[in-house]
């Protein structure tokens, strides 16, 4: 596949109005993408869980309009929103030459969370992912001529949308683990768009469970596109691009054998990397808070005196993603309870588990 496979060629524009809706996830990288080229293309390959009660959920009402300008309004939680707007023009102007039908209709796009907006938890990949799939749900019903029906056309194009509005959002439209970014160990593996991890993967990662603490909620201290961007020049670059593919090919290993000690390795060592990229770029950023770190200890401690194989992952901020096996539920979240949830702000985390993608409501 390249990008020119995903042009719309040709459509019809009868549909006066009409609406779509898709609810999709959020997902946690365990190979992070840290680092991209012209276009959203990413230095490195990654690879994630996809969630499933953290979701976006989005519908798009179109109605046909003569001018030839973009138009579109966005609503959150039902109040039309301003802030969100530059982000969704930039979008439309990138992926315009896919979808031209996008300057023919105007757009109502009516979105919200289930998670609360000011959890501090990132939400362009679950909304940049919940977009593209309504675009493509109106593209299906305006070309009738081409192959849009064949499903994996449909997610393929419409993760490639996605990554054009935020790269991780590509990783969302499908479960339970995908990959994005080409890497040797992995068939099919692109650069384009996220595909579905199709190896062996043991049943200790069945049902995988995610609770995400809370730590900071606020701003993000750096957005993820400018984080990005320091790693331009960045001295340790190369080595952790090289790095990323070989932790890639050792996980799809790992996820066959069910190694959960492995697992962990890899999984804490990724965290702390993203992080130690950020503190040596130039200029360069702590993200973690004291409680993240707090909590940190207190996991290695936790696995330290039993036999949990909980561990942590980090995104580009202070919250914690704890991660560990659905056998392990109740003893891992009586630990939260017990020790962990005086580090999250207002006692606040959240429970979710490893998930199948998006679907339409
Ligand atoms: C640290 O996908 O948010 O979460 O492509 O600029 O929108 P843009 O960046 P974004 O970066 C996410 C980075 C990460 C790691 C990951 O999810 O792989």
């Amino acid at each position: 596949m390249t990008a020119q496979d995903f042009i719309l060629k040709s459509y019809h524009t009868n549909f006066e109005t009409g609406s779509v809706k898709w609810a999709s996830p959020s997902n946690i990288a365990l190979v992070k993408y840290w680092g991209k080229k012209k276009d959203q293309i990413p230095e490195n390959p990654s690879i994630s869980f996809t969630l499933s009660n953290c979701k976006t959920i989005t519908e798009v009402t179109y109605t046909k309009k003569e001018d030839k300008e973009f138009s579109f309004d966005v609503y959150f939680e039902g109040e039309k929103n301003e802030a969100f707007k530059p982000k969704i023009q930039t979008f439309f102007e990138r992926i315009e030459t896919y979808m031209p039908f996008l300057r023919d209709y105007h757009f109502k796009i009516d979105t919200s969370n289930t998670f609360p907006h000011s959890s501090g938890i990132a939400s362009s990949a679950s909304g940049m992912s919940a977009i593209a799939l309504c675009l493509m749900s109106i593209e299906d019903k305006l070309n009738t001529v081409e192959r849009s029906s064949d499903i994996n056309y449909f997610n393929q194009k419409a993760s490639f949308l996605a990554r054009l509005g935020s790269g991780s959002a590509c990783r969302s439209i499908e479960g339970e683990l995908v990959v994005w970014g080409e890497n040797e160990s992995i068939a099919d593996s692109s650069d384009l768009f996220g595909v579905k991890f199709e190896g062996d993967v043991h049943s200790n990662f069945k049902n995988y469970q995610d609770t995400i603490l809370l730590v900071d909620k606020g701003e993000k201290q750096v957005s993820s596109t400018v984080g990005h961007q320091l790693m331009y020049g960045h001295p340790f670059a190369q080595e952790r691009f090289k790095q990323a593919h070989d932790n890639l090919a050792n996980l799809k290993t790992i996820l066959a054998s069910g190694n959960l000690n492995e697992f962990v390795k890899i999984v804490e060592s990724e965290a702390l990397t993203l992080h130690a990229m950020m503190m040596t770029s130039m200029p360069y950023f702590i993200l973690m808070k004291p409680n993240t770190l707090e909590i940190i200890n207190k996991i290695w401690a936790f696995r330290a005196k039993t036999d949990s194989k909980v561990c942590f992952t980090l995104d580009a901020g202070a919250n914690v993603h704890v991660l560990y096996p659905e056998s392990e539920t109740e003893i891992v979240l009586e630990f939260i309870k017990n020790e962990l949830v005086s580090y999250c702000q207002n006692e606040h985390y959240i429970c979710d588990q490893i998930g199948l993608g998006a679907n339409q409501i």
